[in-house]
């Protein structure tokens, strides 16, 4: 063999020898147990306090808001993605409610090609109208269009006799004889039953109707909400100019994807408010910006109202007729 191929078979020996010696010697002797760096920091890596929690963390004190978020499509998208990591919470502060949601929304839901579609998706600048998402979309319950039940009442046996009582104020054919007490001939059926429910419930709070709604029995309110939703809507313009009707429809804008372009959606949950009383529309909106009357979606669209705002739409939405059946919803 020549003598430089022995130096060298030598000189690796003599390296692998020395390498074997000094990882005895400098190591420790789970070196390579769990991969290079750890070694013994595995029980002081294990001993700290995680950075993100989980959901289970966050239900003994936000009981109400967890039940709400796994009842919901959200579920698998955790409280920590949207609100930051958990640690120190809350010791240390309040977790951050996120701002912009138009960006941190769209992260998950603007439509692009590849994305799977069991994520529901939208594109984005179609859609809101440059508002935040919060605006339409309670982001612990952010489905929106629910499944109706239809409503089984019967017009003439129960519906009709009872509203004899409701005559007084809300007319005789359900159109009412004062500016401040609202229509209901030819309004949605599953909204009126939402409504009286809730009036009998106490979930709505009036002074006026809590009383009147607490005896009728849920047959009653279907009855009664079949019955006035059979009616005919047509009623005389209203003579009480509350604001300026050509502005309110700009502000109507942002109410278009839920409530239509005139005030006629076509989700049969939401109300009608085409051809609605003035006064009426200005008080029911007033209690939703003041938190009066509750409703994820009308709470985030009032909240930037301005009393001249909510005069004007009340003007354009009542001046509207309320019978184009035809009229299809605008997609947002
Ligand atoms: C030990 C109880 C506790 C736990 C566990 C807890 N929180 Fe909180 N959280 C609080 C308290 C107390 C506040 C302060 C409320 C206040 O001052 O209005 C708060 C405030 C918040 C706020 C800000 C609310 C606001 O109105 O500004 C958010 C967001 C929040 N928590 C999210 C979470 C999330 C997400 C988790 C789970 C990862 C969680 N919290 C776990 C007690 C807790
Ligand atoms: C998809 C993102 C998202 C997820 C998931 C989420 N949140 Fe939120 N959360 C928000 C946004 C956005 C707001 C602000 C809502 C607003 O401004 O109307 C908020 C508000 C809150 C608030 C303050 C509420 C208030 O009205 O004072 C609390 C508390 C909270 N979230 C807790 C939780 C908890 C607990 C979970 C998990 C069970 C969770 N969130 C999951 C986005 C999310
Ligand atoms: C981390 C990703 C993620 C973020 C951030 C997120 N979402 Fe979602 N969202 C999802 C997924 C995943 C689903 C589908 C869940 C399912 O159907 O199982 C969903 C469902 C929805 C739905 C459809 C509900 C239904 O059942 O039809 C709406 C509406 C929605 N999200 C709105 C929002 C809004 C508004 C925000 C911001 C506050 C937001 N999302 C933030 C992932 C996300
Ligand atoms: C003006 C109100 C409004 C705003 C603002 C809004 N949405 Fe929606 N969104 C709706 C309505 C109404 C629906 C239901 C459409 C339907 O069922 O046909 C919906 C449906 C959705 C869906 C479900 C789509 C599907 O195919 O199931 C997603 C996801 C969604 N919105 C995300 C968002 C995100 C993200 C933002 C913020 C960038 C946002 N939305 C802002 C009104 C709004
Ligand atoms: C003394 C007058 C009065 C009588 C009688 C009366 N109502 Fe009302 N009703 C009102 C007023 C005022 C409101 C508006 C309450 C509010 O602002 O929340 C109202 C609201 C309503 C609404 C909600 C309408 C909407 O668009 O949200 C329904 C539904 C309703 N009444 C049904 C009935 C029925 C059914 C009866 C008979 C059993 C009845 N009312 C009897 C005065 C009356
Ligand atoms: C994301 C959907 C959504 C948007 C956007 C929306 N609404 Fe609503 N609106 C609803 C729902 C749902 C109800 C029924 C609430 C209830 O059952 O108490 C409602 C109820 C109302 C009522 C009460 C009607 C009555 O008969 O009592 C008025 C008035 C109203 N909305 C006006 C508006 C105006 C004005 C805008 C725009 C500035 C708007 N809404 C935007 C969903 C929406």
């Amino acid at each position: 063999m020549p003598k430089h191929i022995v130096r060298l078979i030598t000189l690796i020996v003599v390296l692998g020898v020395l390498a074997a010696v000094a990882k005895w010697y400098f190591t420790a002797d789970s070196f390579y147990e769990f991969g290079h760096y750890r070694a013994a920091s595995v029980p002081e890596i294990a001993g700290q306090e995680p950075v993100y929690q989980t959901p289970g963390y966050c239900q003994a004190c936000h009981t109400e808001r967890h039940a709400q978020w796994s009842a919901n499509s959200h579920k698998s998208v955790t409280c920590e993605v949207c609100h930051g990591a958990a640690k120190g919470h809350p010791q240390n502060g309040k977790l951050p409610i996120p701002k912009d949601t138009a960006k941190l929304c769209s992260l998950c839901h603007e439509a692009m090609p590849g994305r799977p579609r069991t994520q529901p998706q939208i594109v984005v600048a179609q859609h809101s109208g440059g508002q935040q998402c919060v605006v339409c979309h309670n982001p612990h319950a952010p489905k929106l269009a629910g499944v109706v039940a239809p409503v089984a009442g019967d017009v003439a046996a129960g519906g009709k006799k009872h509203a004899e009582s409701c005559a007084s104020c809300h007319g005789e054919k359900g159109i009412s004889p004062n500016d401040s007490w609202p229509n209901l001939a030819g309004q949605n059926a599953a909204y009126l039953v939402r409504i009286l429910a809730a009036y009998k419930s106490g979930d709505q709070k009036d002074v006026v109707m809590t009383p009147l709604a607490q005896p009728l029995s849920s047959e009653d309110i279907q009855n009664l909400a079949v019955y006035y939703g059979s009616l005919s809507c047509a009623a005389p313009p209203s003579q009480t100019r509350v604001g300026d009707a050509a502005a309110g429809k700009a502000v109507a804008a942002n109410c278009t994807a839920c409530h239509g372009e005139t005030g006629v959606g076509s989700n049969p949950a939401w109300p009608t408010l085409a051809g609605q009383k003035p006064t009426y529309l200005v008080n029911v909106l007033k209690a939703f910006r003041a938190g009066l009357r509750k409703d994820p979606m009308m709470a985030g669209v009032t909240r930037g109202l301005s009393d001249a705002d909510i005069a004007n739409l009340a003007a354009y939405y009542s001046a509207q007729s309320c019978q184009p059946a035809t009229q299809a919803r605008k997609k947002p």
